[in-house]
């Protein structure tokens, strides 16, 4: 089955993107980089950029979900975001906030289900209630699964399932299969990355979900998260259809 996206509807209007379903990841992880480039280059404060990034992820999230995406990762929070200045830092968690508050009405009403992953237990008291809401709220939706990774590391991800794998006796350790120590992660029972993609221009994974990228296509696109549009994202899986995944094997 083939999806038809329009590139421009203005300015081209036959210009259509194809996408073949059967060769769209499943899962997508996504490092929304370049907030603050973006609005420095245009005279405005670091937080601008992270507020139109609101707007940038609102319209990934109903793409990502109105092409039957199974799954989308989002870094909005590294552990190490921790060292920006107060005012930022404030700034974002505040954001989050207000994004619960904003956007998951839509999301329930898109069938979407919204799970916040990281050290969620250090987030101020209410920002956890809101996530827990809204975790529950949308629980039963079987449509996209939105993972927002908040004061999120991969090694401290990893280092969580090494002491919870140190609890188990002898045997079951050493009989604990790769699939079974992934179900430590905060990602359990979904599919590992297929596509890890980074905008702003730098090429790096920036600790971001090390144990399940570990077979991903990585993308690396100029463009800071701001600008990222819908056609941005169809063209990133136009590109990744190409691609000839061997997971180490041969063809
Ligand atoms: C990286 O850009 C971005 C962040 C640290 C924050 C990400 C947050 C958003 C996209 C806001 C929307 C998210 C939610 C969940 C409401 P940067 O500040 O490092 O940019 P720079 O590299 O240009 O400095």
């Amino acid at each position: 089955m083939w999806k038809s996206f329009l590139r421009n509807k203005k300015a081209s209007e036959n210009e259509a993107v194809q996408l073949d379903e059967k060769r769209l990841p499943q899962h997508i992880a996504i490092i929304m980089d370049g907030n603050g480039r973006w609005a420095q280059k245009r005279g405005l404060p670091r937080t601008a950029g992270h507020k139109k990034g609101v707007d940038a992820l609102r319209n990934i999230v109903r793409y990502a979900s109105s092409i039957h995406i199974q799954y989308l990762t989002v870094y909005a929070f590294s552990t190490e975001n921790w060292k920006r200045p107060q005012d930022e830092v404030d700034f974002l968690m505040r954001l989050f906030s207000h994004y619960l508050d904003s956007e998951v009405e839509e999301m329930h009403k898109n069938n979407v289900r919204l799970r916040f992953i990281g050290a969620v237990e250090e987030l101020s008291h209410l920002l956890q209630q809101k996530i827990k809401a809204a975790e529950q709220k949308t629980c039963h939706n079987t449509g996209l699964n939105l993972n927002v990774a908040v004061n999120y590391g991969g090694r401290a991800e990893i280092l969580r399932a090494a002491k919870k794998l140190v609890l188990l006796s002898k045997e079951q350790q050493q009989a604990m299969s790769e699939a079974q120590f992934s179900e430590f992660f905060y990602t359990a029972s979904q599919p590992d990355i297929d596509l890890l993609l980074r905008t702003g221009g730098d090429e790096r994974i920036s600790n971001f979900l090390l144990w399940q990228a570990a077979y991903a296509e990585l993308s690396f696109v100029e463009k800071c998260w701001p600008s990222f549009t819908e056609e941005d994202l169809a063209s990133v899986l136009m590109d990744y259809a190409n691609r000839d995944r061997r997971f180490g094997g041969l063809k």
